[in-house]
């Protein structure tokens, strides 16, 4: 079938990127560069970016993106989340690691590495999602962590990225059984803090979410440029800033598009007690007995 053909390749390339990116996470390394250049490995295999690099450090679990004038730099000490994502007609895939600049935190990977291993040989149709929880979060807590309660993988299908479906860190009750075909991004998060993560007020990454009635001609412009950039995919404000120039119209055009509801908002993502967060990613294909790694 072309589709699966496509969420194959798209699998592929990130795995790709994902592996030849690991050489640029060191410490005094600029995160901008960082995010930047993956998103051109990306666009150089002739894909694009699913959604914009997510760079999450120490206690901030998800949705940190670089500031389009981000000065900041890898520190000793630093245990390193890299998500990203890849969209090639359509096809989406999802992937993340994590490294340890810090030398004290490799039992943190050891556990989500184990987590996304279990849940990888548990995941066939016919068994629920609530039950692959269940293998993570018992996967997570022989290792003396916690999973992330409050952050789950989710299903993909073409140019979308959350569709529907939560696939739980921990034990639930969520009926859904995977079927032959299901695409799921699986993502195990552990922490040594409470397991939960709340919204920071920071805000970097959006993506379109509804029609709203829009005052700013600059609002109506980023809204027509968005949609035939990336549709519903997620992107960030550095983006935009580079390509619309004036600063001061893109905070008000954006601060419209929220209060709207134009778009959608992903604030960064902090573990509640500040507790360190280690997080590993693959993007799976549900198959007759079992499942397929995209991103091998
Ligand atoms: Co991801």
């Amino acid at each position: 079938m072309k589709e699966i053909d496509d969420f194959r390749e798209a699998g592929k390339i990130a795995a790709k990127v994902r592996e030849a990116s690991k050489k640029l996470i060191m410490v005094d390394a600029s995160l901008l560069d960082i995010a930047e250049t993956i998103e051109q490995m990306i666009e150089e295999e002739g894909a694009k970016p699913a959604f914009p690099v997510n760079i999450s450090i120490n206690e901030i679990a998800a949705h940190y993106t670089p500031e389009y004038n981000c000065e900041k730099t890898l520190q000793e000490g630093d245990l390193v989340k890299i998500d990203l994502g890849v969209a090639l007609n359509g096809a989406l895939s999802d992937t993340a690691y994590t490294l340890d600049l810090s030398g004290s935190a490799e039992h943190f990977i050891k556990a989500a590495e184990d987590a996304l291993n279990s849940a990888i040989s548990s995941i066939k149709p016919g068994v629920s999602v609530g039950e692959v929880g269940g293998v993570i979060e018992d996967s997570i807590r022989k290792h003396n962590l916690k999973p992330i309660a409050n952050l789950t993988g989710h299903q993909i299908s073409s140019n979308s990225l959350h569709a529907g479906v939560e696939l739980p860190n921990i034990k639930t009750n969520n009926p859904y059984r995977f079927k032959e075909g299901d695409v799921f991004a699986v993502e195990p998060f552990v922490t040594d803090g409470a397991g939960y993560v709340e919204d920071l007020e920071q805000v970097e990454i959006f993506a379109l979410y509804a029609p709203g009635k829009i005052r700013l001609r600059q609002s109506r412009k980023i809204v027509e440029h968005v949609w035939s950039k990336y549709g519903f995919l997620p992107f960030a404000e550095r983006w935009i800033r580079k390509e619309f120039k004036s600063k001061l119209l893109v905070s008000a055009a954006l601060q419209e598009l929220l209060e709207t509801h134009t778009l959608r908002a992903y604030p960064v993502l902090r573990e509640v007690e500040k507790g360190r967060v280690a997080q590993m990613e693959h993007t799976v294909l549900v198959t007759e007995n079992g499942c397929e790694v995209l991103t091998k």
